[in-house]
């Protein structure tokens, strides 16, 4: 089956098994694409005191988190290597689009999230781990950090440059071929032939994108959509917008078909299970498909 058709028949499967009642994606957010014109205050600006020693703490755990917080942190990454420029930057989730809108509900959870819960989240799936408790020394830290880049903002009002703007799926779908294609042109040199990133001396300079050292499978950035939208505004590094909307999805796709760490919410063991409640309407992605008849979600050894 080419990759064209199976992302239809992903479609198909994906309304179908949630019964008559179609479940709206459960996390993804829709943000709006107007130029960002929010600028988060420099660094030379953070006052020599208590406050402004909380947010170095923050930002320290934020761009060096896996060296940080071992205890926290399963696999090869740090926040900043899916929120560009330490948490900063427009259209790579910057923390400053972040913290004003919380607390909010989550589909993804069902239940109203507070900031801490939803960096929780992330430590869980995005950093494969096992999050730090609301009240820790490391969360203050971190939610210091995305209240003191946050200096201005209003609260409740979606800011521009939030998120990943959404990259509609092109008219043809996706296809693996391709996507092997843009992946050796335009991000093996950094990422590897086998997408296992670099190190030196054991640290990760290039972030790995599949295997045990990448996100699981419980991980927004799984969903091809999400891995499309932040590769099409952030990748390669230094030339955002780059590739096509056909290119960034075809290469989603690539990297989204390889497996990775096993989703911590996996039902009863079994894929099948965790398809259907997890990610059956979880945008478009492959966990539990069959790919070139192989099951793809059968996650990696730790
Ligand atoms: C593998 C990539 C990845 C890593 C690593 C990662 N995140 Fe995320 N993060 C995402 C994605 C994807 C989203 C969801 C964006 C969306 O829904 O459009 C997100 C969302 C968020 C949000 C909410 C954004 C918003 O506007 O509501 C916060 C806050 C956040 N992450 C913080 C963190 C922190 C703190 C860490 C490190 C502990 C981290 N992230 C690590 C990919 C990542
Ligand atoms: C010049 C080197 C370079 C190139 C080329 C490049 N990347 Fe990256 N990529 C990075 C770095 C470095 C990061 C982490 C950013 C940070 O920590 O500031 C990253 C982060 C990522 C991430 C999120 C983190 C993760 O590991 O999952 C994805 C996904 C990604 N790149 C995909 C791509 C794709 C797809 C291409 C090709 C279209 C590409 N990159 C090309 C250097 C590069």
């Amino acid at each position: 089956m080419k990759a064209t058709q199976l992302a239809f028949v992903l479609l198909m499967i994906g309304s179908g098994t949630a019964g008559a009642v179609a479940m709206p994606d459960q996390s993804q957010l829709q943000v709006s694409k107007a130029t960002p014109t929010f600028t988060p205050p420099a660094e030379s600006a953070l006052p020599d005191n208590a406050f402004g020693q909380q947010v170095r703490e923050g930002h320290a755990l934020f761009v060096d988190t896996r060296r940080l917080m071992p205890e926290a942190v399963g696999n090869g990454m740090n926040c900043s290597n899916c929120h560009l420029d330490q948490g900063r930057l427009a259209f790579s989730a910057p923390l400053w689009g972040a913290y004003p809108m919380y607390p909010a509900y989550r589909k993804k959870n069902d239940k109203v999230n507070t900031f801490a819960e939803r960096i929780q989240g992330c430590f869980e799936f995005s950093m494969n781990g096992t999050p730090p408790a609301a009240d820790s020394p490391q969360m203050k830290a971190l939610s210091v950090y995305a209240y003191w880049l946050s200096t201005q903002a209003p609260t409740g009002v979606e800011i521009a440059g939030r998120g990943y703007p959404e990259v509609a799926q092109p008219q043809g779908g996706y296809d693996f071929a391709r996507g092997l294609q843009v992946y050796r042109e335009h991000c093996a040199l950094c990422h590897g032939d086998d997408g296992q990133g670099q190190q030196v001396a054991g640290e990760y300079v290039m972030p790995p994108l599949w295997g045990k050292d990448s996100y699981n499978w419980g991980a927004g950035m799984h969903r091809i959509n999400t891995a499309a939208s932040f590769i099409k505004h952030n990748m390669p590094l230094g030339k955002p917008g780059s590739l096509s909307d056909q290119q960034a999805w075809d290469v989603a796709a690539w990297i989204n078909r390889h497996e990775r760490p096993q989703d911590p919410r996996l039902v009863d063991g079994s894929v099948e299970k965790t398809r259907l409640k997890f990610h059956a309407n979880d945008g478009v992605n492959l966990y539990g498909q069959h790919v070139d008849g192989v099951l793809v979600g059968q996650g990696t050894a730790p």
